[in-house]
């Protein structure tokens, strides 16, 4: 399976990653977003929304716990949840918020946190992990399913550029 690696000297470049990261949407990916607090989980989740053509504020989810957003994909309209699950109490509580119904053919789904809801969440498409540096972040992706792979082969991403 696809694996990418790269390190983000400040937050434009968090930014620019997630603009080229855009490309690689497609209907119903799931991708969960691993990292410490800080991380640039959300940096990254508002750079890929902002340029999948939401213009709104993208906020962190931190107590509601799932943002919907409307997107164009490739022209088309498609549904993105953006979750943060840091504040769920037990992995059954996602279940009882009604939350497995967004996990779709369609629907994208970009998770924060996603160890808090294991064994109730489907393995991702795409998993990105992000680690805190002295200065900047490391980031490291990976597709776990062959969907996952065909989109993260659309990433076209060289820092410092
Ligand atoms: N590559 C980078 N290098 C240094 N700082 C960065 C980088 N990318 C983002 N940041 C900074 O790190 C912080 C990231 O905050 P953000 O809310 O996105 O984190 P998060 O991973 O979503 O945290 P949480 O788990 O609390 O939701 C911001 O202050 C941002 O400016
Ligand atoms: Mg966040």
């Amino acid at each position: 399976m696809q694996h990418y690696k790269t390190s983000l000297a400040d937050e434009a470049a968090t930014l620019a990653l997630g603009k080229s990261f855009a490309h690689c949407l497609r209907a119903g990916l799931i991708i969960y977003l691993n990292g410490d607090l800080g991380a640039g989980k959300t940096a990254l989740t508002r750079a890929i929304l902002h340029a999948s053509g939401y213009v709104g504020t993208v906020k962190s989810p931190t107590y509601t716990l799932a943002e919907p957003y409307q997107i164009s994909v490739q022209g088309n309209r498609i549904k993105l949840m953006h979750f943060d699950l840091y504040r769920l109490r037990s992995p059954d509580e996602f279940t009882e918020a009604g939350f497995r119904d967004e996990i779709n053919t369609e629907t994208i789904c970009i998770i924060e946190w996603p160890d808090k809801a294991d064994g109730v969440l489907p393995l991702p498409d795409i998993q990105i992990d992000i680690t805190i540096l002295d200065e900047g972040r490391d980031v490291d992706i990976r597709a776990h399913t062959d969907k996952g792979e065909s989109s993260l082969s659309q990433l076209r991403f060289a820092p410092n550029l």
